[in-house]
């Protein structure tokens, strides 16, 4: 395993103070080095790192930072995403937990980079621990002069808050986030403009995921190209986080370079295969919104491309095993419900549509399912697909196609038998 960049702190009790990052981590070493770096400089060097964010969508960071503009009228912000959300992830609250600083200090590099002087770290409402945490740490980096004004004799000032959400997946898109953050409804912002032209409070912004701003310390003490050479796939830099749940002997959070690792080594490898004596039947690799591959699908590299190659995403990392006591139909149509509960209603497709599939896997599961019900939800996930302002449409949407098309023995046995044949 490559040397462990983000859960080298994990569950060590005493590593979240200041004192304990100073003797063991960055430190603010990296901070000191950006700050006497220009701030293109600093892009540069995440740019060259290749590192692409950790919150879903794999867009990479340095080129991300480099959309905003140099002079604004207004002031520009960077807003670190921490609602974490996405059913079946867990890491970012591992990074809050036990390593709060690393977090802090790539969250002020960031906004040294893109010229903002004040931040937001915007966490789920469930987060209550972990929101006092942060809060603790900020009031160290705050007495220790690493925010606020003139951070460490260089000119700089930046202030960084805590913004508690109220619970709510939608707020987890950023610009549902955004909203939000300035006290209105939390529905997604037609784009463009982009975050970057257009954010918080109408100034250019940047929103990151907690995972990717933890790894910018790392980044600027070793090089960006050191970072790029950690991983597979030339594109794809670092490590990543993967969230293992479900039916396996040993769940948890692991770290690997980026790609260097298989699903199939994931889960026998390393979380010590299924648990009980039971076989695999399906696996979902990026959070509940990625499509579902089969039991056979297993040896791809986890990192972003071949994830898509494998039709399916990495997304969030968040991996939920699904063993063989489990039935296809009950698995979607609970994550189903998860969409039409937290779908905001804003667009018709999702907002009807993800109800409307609910409605149908109910059924089916209930065995009252009829023939057309296959045709029919395919042909509502198909409505629903890119046709919405945010991706939550295809969150709900991809899921129920790829367990149709590769569970769809299953569906046909509910529909004829009237019942579920493991019940
Ligand atoms: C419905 C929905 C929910 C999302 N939830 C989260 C989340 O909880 N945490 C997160 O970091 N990104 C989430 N995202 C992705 C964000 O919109 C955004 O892409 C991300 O914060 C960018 O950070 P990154 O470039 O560092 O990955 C979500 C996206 C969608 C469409």
């Amino acid at each position: 395993m490559a040397e462990m960049i983000v859960s080298k702190f994990f569950y060590k009790k005493e590593a979240a103070p200041l004192e304990y990052y100073k003797k063991n981590g960055n430190g603010y070493a990296a901070l000191k080095k950006a700050l006497a770096m220009k701030p293109d400089e600093v892009i540069a060097e995440v740019k060259k790192s290749n590192l692409r964010g950790r919150g879903g969508a794999g867009f990479p960071t340095g080129m991300k930072w480099s959309f905003i503009p140099k002079e604004s009228k207004v002031p520009k912000y960077l807003v670190c995403n921490a609602d974490e959300s996405e059913p079946g992830t867990f890491k970012d609250r591992a990074i809050m937990t036990y390593s709060p600083h690393t977090m802090i200090e790539g969250m002020i590099i960031g906004c040294y980079a893109i010229g903002a002087n004040k931040s937001y770290i915007y966490i789920r409402g469930e987060y209550v621990r972990e929101a006092e945490y942060l809060e603790k740490a900020l009031e160290e980096a705050y007495a220790a002069g690493m925010l606020g004004k003139n951070i460490m004799g260089s000119g700089f000032d930046c202030d960084m808050y805590v913004h508690r959400g109220a619970g709510a997946y939608i707020c987890g898109e950023e610009t549902g986030l955004l909203n939000s953050l300035e006290g209105k409804r939390g529905e997604p912002r037609v784009k463009p403009p982009f975050p970057a032209i257009k954010g918080a409070f109408g100034g250019p912004t940047i929103v990151n995921n907690v995972e990717t701003l933890a790894n910018i310390p790392w980044i600027l003490n070793n090089g960006g190209e050191a970072f790029a050479k950690m991983g597979k796939y030339p594109n794809s830099g670092g490590t990543r986080l993967y969230c293992v749940s479900g039916h396996v002997n040993k769940p948890g959070i692991y770290e690997f370079e980026c790609g260097k690792v298989t699903l199939r080594e994931l889960i026998y490898d390393h979380c010590g295969g299924i648990r009980n004596g039971r076989k695999l039947k399906a696996v979902i690799p990026g959070g509940s919104s990625a499509p579902v591959l089969a039991a056979h699908e297993l040896d791809i590299d986890l990192d972003v491309e071949p994830m898509m190659k494998a039709g399916t995403m990495l997304g969030s990392c968040g991996i939920i095993v699904i063993d063989d006591s489990w039935c296809a139909v009950k698995a979607i149509k609970r994550i189903t419900h998860f969409y039409a509960h937290e779908s905001c209603g804003q667009c018709t497709p999702c907002r009807e549509g993800t109800r409307w599939l609910e409605d149908v896997l109910h059924r089916i599961e209930d065995g009252h399912g009829k023939e057309a019900d296959l045709g029919l939800m395919l042909d509502v996930a198909n409505n629903i697909n890119g046709k919405t302002l945010c991706a939550l449409g295809d969150a709900a949407a991809g899921p129920v196609l790829s367990f149709v098309q590769k569970f769809k023995h299953e569906f046909e046995e509910h529909i004829k038998g009237g019942k579920c044949p493991n019940a």
